[in-house]
């Protein structure tokens, strides 16, 4: 039911979401679960497959810096063009108001709504194959942890979503960093693949942090990016039998996965091995996190919401 097409498949692709179906595609952050953001009933469908609960805002993922003005309301702040032409493509999402050319149900009714183009070329070419706007969360069932290859999209989604075009493993593996710039100060809806300095740097002024506290956008609720396997984060890991262990060095015990030192390198590996362990049966996973790099924020941040 699910068709897996390759590269060479973009404009099989672009032919499904014209026609109002879903196609997951990668990204350089996640696979994103996509359908055609200015049709009701293609994004509707995204909700369905997915299980995710309506009213729960998605980003549009266009194919250009260009295509920024197609959507945005005209008095929009010029910061987030600044910041556009800065970092995309690239893993920041600029939630900003909006024209109306977007479906509602994709903003779930809000006067804003969240923008990005991703830095993948397979990605690039299906949005400019398809010549609008295409909305896309994570290609996961909701709640569970995103996707970052096209196997994992099939593991949750088979069945449920027309095509998944596979764009290989995804090269940053957290999702973008989401930046709020709808009439007040320019604000850090959620830490993930571009690092908050290097905004800062542009911008000239900090952001505030909107993470924290009653949670200002949807989705970004405790629980979210969680395995069926209770995760515990620790410092040192003292495993039982039944345990499986992720750290970024070698560990003796087994099940155990060793991710990269670095944060960025953790990032990337984390999901698949969030999967894994799952995919092996274990009842707890203990994680120790990366402790520096770029990327520290959101991979702490993704490993806090696993636990909880
Ligand atoms: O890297 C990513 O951002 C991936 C890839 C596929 O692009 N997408 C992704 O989508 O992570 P998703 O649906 O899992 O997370 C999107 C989040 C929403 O949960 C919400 O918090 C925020 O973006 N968001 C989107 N539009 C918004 C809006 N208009 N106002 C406030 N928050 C918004
Ligand atoms: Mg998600």
């Amino acid at each position: 039911m699910t068709v897996v097409l390759s590269s060479s498949q973009v404009a099989e692709a672009a032919r499904i979401l014209a026609s109002g179906g879903t196609v997951a595609f990668g990204t350089e952050t996640v696979y994103g679960l996509g359908a055609d953001a200015s049709s009701p009933t293609a994004s509707s469908k995204i909700f369905a497959a997915k299980g995710r609960p309506v009213g729960h805002p998605l980003i549009v993922h266009l194919a250009s810096v260009a295509a920024f003005d197609e959507w945005v309301a005209n008095d929009v702040d010029d910061r987030a063009r600044v910041l556009a032409q800065a970092f995309w493509p690239g893993p920041l999402t600029l939630v900003v108001p909006h024209n109306g050319r977007v479906a509602d149900e994709v903003v779930g009714g809000r006067a804003t709504v969240g923008l990005r183009v991703p830095d993948h070329q397979l990605a690039l070419d299906l949005l400019a194959a398809f010549g609008g706007g295409v909305a896309a969360p994570s290609a996961n069932r909701f709640g569970h942890v995103s996707p970052t290859t096209a196997q994992h999209v099939l593991d949750d989604l088979d069945g449920r979503i027309d095509a998944v075009l596979d764009g290989g493993p995804c090269s940053v593996g957290v999702e973008s960093t989401i930046v709020e710039l709808a009439g007040g100060l320019p604000t850090l809806l959620r830490a993930g693949g571009l690092d908050v300095s290097e905004i800062e740097a542009v911008l000239g002024e900090p952001l505030i942090d909107g993470t924290s506290g009653r949670s200002r956008a949807a989705g970004m609720m405790e629980s979210h990016y969680s395995p069926a396997a209770r995760v515990v984060v620790v410092e040192r890991p003292r495993p039982e039998e039944s345990d499986a262990v992720i750290a970024p060095f070698e560990v003796a015990h087994q099940p155990s996965i060793s991710l990269p030192k670095d944060a960025a390198g953790y990032a990337r590996g984390l999901y698949g091995a969030l999967r894994s362990m799952d995919s092996v049966g274990v009842k707890r996973i203990l994680v120790v996190p990366p402790s520096n790099g770029p990327l520290l924020a959101a991979v702490l941040d993704r490993l806090a919401k696993a636990a909880a």
